[in-house]
C-alpha cells in the first residue's frame, strides 16, 4: 500500500454520494474559507474535510457541485500570473477537469451566476448544514432567481437536506487508503512523543532548564521532519499541575525533575489526523504515587482496548474504563467507601466524575474529533430517559453506535487530581492521560500509535537512552 491516493478514488466517492442524492438531487460542497490572523497575515490554510474527501483538492476559494447523475462541477480560483507570484501555483479550471476527473470547472467568481441555473428543475438541494457560516443564506440567494423563472416553467427545488447525513456515514468507515495515511500520521506522532520524552530526561540530566516549549519544539520538529503538514490540533504540553487543565496549551512553564509531563499531540498528514497522549516522569523515574495512579489509568485503558471490537457499542470502552477507574479510586483511597459506597455505587452516582470528567474516546479521521453519529442509525427512535445523578438534568439516551471494521476511534482514559478534602496529598496535582488511536477490527482493534510505549517500565527505559 503506497501513500499515493489514486485520483479515481475521489471519483468513486463522488459516484457513491451521487447515487444517494435521490432523483434530481443536487449537492453543494464548498471548501473552507481563509481566515485572517491579524493585519495581512492569514492563519495557515486548511481545506474543508468534506470537500477534500470528494476532490483531493486543497486550494482555497473552491466549491463542488454534484448532481444525482454523477455530474461534477468545480468552481475554483482561475489562473492568474500576477496572483500566482504572491500566493503560488493555482490549478485553474481548465486543468482541473482532467486533473480531478471532473466534468466541468469554472472560475469561482462565476458561482453566483451559474448556481441558479444548476439548481433549476432540481427536487432537493443537499449541502452540509451548520458547518459553513453563511452557506444557508447563499443557497437562499441562489434559489431566488430560480423562483423568479417559475413563470417560464422552471421548477424550484422544494426540499433542502443536510449533506452531513450522507457524508458522515461515508467518512465514518475508513478505506484502505485512509487507513494507510492514518497509520503513517500515527507513526510520525509516536516518534515525536519518544523524542520529546528523551529530550526532557536528557536536558534534566545535563542540569539544564526545561520549559514546556522545549518539548513542543521536539514535537514540531519530528512532525515536519517527516512531511506532516501541521499539528492536527493545538498540542498540549503540560508540566506538573498544568496536566489537570484539560485544554492546556504548550506554554512556558518550567518542567521540574519530580513532575509528570502530559503531552497530547498528533500531526496531520495529507489531511488525516493522529491523536496521542502520553504521560511520563520528567526525569525518567515514576515516584510511588505517580506509578500507582499511572498503573490504574493504564489498566483502565487495557479494559477499554479489550472492549473495542466489531459488534460492540461505542460506549462499551467507556463503560469498561469507568469500571476499572472507579474500583481503583476506592482502592487508592481517592474515594472514601464510607461516603460513596461500593464500586457499583460509584458508577451509578458518577462519583468518579471529579477525577474523570471526559469521555474515553471519539471518532478520528480527517478531523481530530471526526464526524459520524454516535447513535446507531437504525435505532435512533429507541429513546430512553434518565436523570443525571450529579446535575439532576433529564437525559435522553439512544442506543449507541455499533462498531464496525474500519471505524477509527481514540481510547483515552485519564485521571486528574485537584486538591480537595479527603483526597490524599500524595496524589494532588497529578494529571494522567493515555491516548491511542484504534482501528476497529472483527475480533479486536489495531492500535496504530504504539510506536511510543505505554508500559511504565518501557517509558523509563527509553528515557534512560
Ligand atoms: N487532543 C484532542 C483530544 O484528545 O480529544
Ligand atoms: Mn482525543
Ligand atoms: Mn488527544
Amino acid at each position: 500500500m503506497t501513500l499515493n491516493v489514486p485520483p479515481s478514488l475521489y471519483a468513486e466517492r463522488r459516484a457513491r454520494l451521487a447515487a444517494q442524492l435521490g432523483p434530481d438531487g443536487i449537492a453543494i460542497i464548498p471548501t473552507a474559507p481563509e481566515h485572517l490572523r491579524n493585519r495581512d497575515s492569514d492563519f495557515l490554510y486548511r481545506h474543508d474535510s468534506y470537500f477534500y474527501y470528494l476532490t483531493g483538492f486543497t486550494e482555497p476559494n473552491a466549491c463542488l457541485v454534484l448532481t444525482a447523475d454523477g455530474h461534477g462541477t468545480l468552481f475554483c480560483n482561475p489562473k492568474d500570473p500576477e496572483r500566482e507570484i504572491w500566493d503560488g501555483y493555482r490549478l485553474g479550471p481548465e486543468a482541473a477537469v482532467a486533473a480531478l476527473g471532473l466534468d466541468e470547472a469554472f472560475a469561482a467568481a462565476e458561482l453566483d451566476q451559474r448556481l441558479p441555473r444548476l439548481l433549476e428543475n432540481r427536487a432537493c438541494v443537499w449541502y452540509p448544514f451548520a458547518t459553513h457560516a453563511g452557506l444557508a443564506a447563499r443557497v437562499e440567494g441562489w434559489l431566488g432567481p430560480v423562483r423568479a423563472r417559475a413563470r417560464y416553467g422552471a421548477l424550484c427545488p422544494t426540499r433542502q437536506a443536510d449533506l452531513c447525513l450522507l457524508l458522515d456515514e461515508m467518512r465514518l468507515v475508513k478505506d484502505v487508503h485512509e487507513l494507510a495515511l492514518m497509520r503513517h500520521a500515527a507513526q510520525i506522532s509516536a516518534r515525536a512523543h519518544v523524542r520529546a520524552m528523551q529530550r526532557c530526561a536528557r536536558m534534566l540530566r545535563e542540569g539544564r532548564e526545561v520549559r514546556e516549549y522545549h518539548l513542543d519544539a521536539e514535537l514540531l520538529h519530528e512532525f515536519r521532519e517527516h512531511g506532516a503538514q501541521a499539528p492536527a490540533y493545538n498540542s498540549i504540553v503540560a508540566a506538573g499541575a498544568n496536566a489537570c487543565v484539560l485544554h492546556y496549551r504548550a506554554d512556558r512553564a518550567p518542567v521540574q525533575g519530580g513532575d509528570l509531563v502530559l503531552i497530547d499531540a498528533g500531526c496531520e498528514y495529507d489531511g488525516y489526523a493522529s491523536d496521542i497522549t502520553r504521560t511520563f516522569p520528567a526525569n525518567g523515574r515514576f515516584t510511588g504515587p505517580q506509578r500507582a495512579l499511572y498503573d490504574l489509568v493504564l489498566a483502565s485503558q487495557e479494559a477499554a482496548v479489550a472492549a473495542t471490537k466489531a459488534g460492540a457499542r461505542f460506549t462499551e470502552p467507556h463503560d469498561a474504563t469507568v469500571a476499572v477507574l472507579s474500583q481503583g479510586l476506592l482502592d487508592l483511597g481517592l474515594l472514601d467507601r464510607n461516603k460513596v459506597g461500593n464500586v457499583q455505587d460509584v458508577i451509578a452516582q458518577r462519583a468518579y466524575f471529579p477525577f474523570y470528567m471526559h469521555r474515553t474516546g471519539h471518532w478520528l479521521g480527517m478531523d481530530v474529533h471526526d464526524c459520524g453519529s454516535y447513535v446507531e442509525p437504525s435505532e435512533v427512535g429507541q429513546v430512553s430517559e434518565r436523570r443525571d445523578p450529579l446535575s439532576g438534568e433529564r437525559i435522553q439516551d439512544r442506543p449507541s453506535r455499533v462498531l464496525r471494521p474500519g471505524m477509527v476511534l481514540t481510547i483515552e482514559p485519564g485521571l486528574y487530581v485537584r486538591p480537595a478534602p479527603g483526597v490524599p496529598e500524595a496524589f494532588h496535582h497529578l494529571g494522567i492521560r493515555i491516548e491511542d488511536d484504534a482501528v476497529v477490527q472483527a475480533h479486536g482493534c489495531e492500535l496504530m500509535t504504539r510506536g511510543v510505549p505505554v508500559q511504565p517500565d518501557e517509558i523509563e527505559a527509553l528515557m534512560r537512552e
